[in-house]
């Protein structure tokens, strides 16, 4: 049995809790998930985003407890992903003729492509408005935050924004609202997804922040995790931080190692970093969490990657983060490679020419070691690095 919860008069959240999902295309969710849905019971009961297929009986029973689903007349989709749109075809064997607002001309597109041609779609622009009785709802497009399609809807009668995937967190909670829950954990969440998800789009998210900040907000809905009441500034002013691209003074170390030599290493950057009072986190690829460590790496000035060659490339868990790495490309930062190897120093050319393709400059010739490592070669590696830092201070 599920229910709705009242976020404002008349409007409810209806979406469903994802408690025990981990992964979704690589990202841990080590808090579950939710896929926010909302709907508004007005002189046309309005439904805005759905959820993920599989949970579509959940959707329906939350929206059953506040109104009956046949009397649903619109469906606005914000955004086609399948985590919002994937439930559209359950609410159509309800409703079939419910009118579906959606982007032009991305949204129109893929929505057709998922649901056919024979529904009441009505594409819309920024500016357009939809009348559904007390309230106007207004469409803003915000593309590439972080498909093409995407768009955002305000109601000014509620001065609520329903941001779709900005502002979002993979989270599920009791609670709705940012201040019911432990805040610092909500941001650090905001950041991961922000840094997994958003990142590759910094430039348009901004150019999106810009489109929604005149308007007056006293919520932010997002279609995931809780909802912004009391931190809408705050949320607002880090997205603006993390979409400056500007790096803070902080290092990630990653390193993934065959019997020592490349962690030896890996060892003595991080206490270089420590030693110039530089943040530095130190991963074992091999036991750690690429989204997680991508959460760290969206604002590090310096990523130092070491591997071995091993088959002539890198160690599989260095390859997984490396195919990461370069979809996500932060870009401006500073990389340092360090690796062992027996007879080609492969993993080394590899993890330079990822780190380049992303964009990072390399200023010291990679360490390479051959066979393995001793005292002067960690003494040369750290009097380097702590070097390097001192010329970027
Ligand atoms: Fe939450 Fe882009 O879907």
């Amino acid at each position: 049995m599920y229910k709705a919860y009242e976020i404002a008069p008349d409007i409810y959240w209806v979406g469903a809790l994802e408690w025990n999902e981990r992964y979704i295309h690589g990202f841990s969710k080590h808090k579950g998930s939710s896929n926010n849905a909302y709907i508004i019971v007005d002189d046309c009961i309005t439904l805005i985003d759905t959820c993920i297929g599989s949970m579509e009986q959940e959707l329906l029973e939350r929206i059953a407890d506040v109104v009956d689903p046949k009397e649903i007349k619109y469906i606005i989709s914000n955004h086609s992903e399948k985590d919002h749109a994937g439930s559209i075809g359950d609410v159509f064997s309800i409703v079939p003729n419910a009118e579906i607002i959606t982007s032009s001309p991305k949204g129109l597109e893929i929505l057709k492509r998922y649901y056919g041609e024979d529904h009441d779609f009505h594409p819309v622009k920024t500016g357009d408005t939809l009348n559904i009785g007390k309230r106007t709802l207004t469409f803003v497009q915000t593309p590439f935050v972080h498909w093409p399609d995407n768009m955002v809807t305000y109601s000014e009668y509620d001065k609520i924004l329903f941001s779709n995937d900005a502002f979002g967190q993979f989270v599920a909670t009791s609670k709705r609202f940012d201040d019911e829950v432990d805040i610092n954990e909500i941001y650090h969440l905001a950041k991961k997804y922000y840094a997994n998800i958003v990142s590759p789009f910094a430039k348009q998210t901004m150019k999106a922040i810009d489109a929604i900040e005149p308007l007056d907000i006293k919520l932010i809905a997002p279609s995931h995790g809780v909802i912004w009441r009391s931190h809408i500034d705050d949320i607002i002013g880090l997205y603006r931080k993390w979409c400056s691209n500007e790096p803070t003074d902080s290092a990630v170390v990653a390193y993934s190692s065959m019997y020592g030599s490349t962690e030896r290493i890996a060892e003595t950057i991080t206490e270089a970093f420590m030693r110039k009072g530089v943040t530095v986190r130190l991963y074992d690829l091999d036991i750690s969490d690429i989204s997680d460590i991508m959460t760290d790496v969206l604002d590090a000035k310096y990523l130092a990657l070491g591997c071995p060659t091993h088959n002539g490339t890198v160690l599989p868990y260095m390859g997984e983060f490396l195919t990461y790495l370069k979809g996500l490309a932060p870009k401006g930062r500073c990389g340092i490679v360090f690796g062992s190897y027996g007879w080609k120093a492969d993993s080394i050319t590899e993890m330079v020419s990822v780190l380049e393709k992303a964009g990072y400059e390399l200023p010291l010739e990679p360490f390479a070691f051959n066979w393995d490592v001793n005292d002067s070669d960690e003494e040369r590696v750290f009097d380097a690095v702590t070097d390097l830092i001192d010329t970027r201070l």
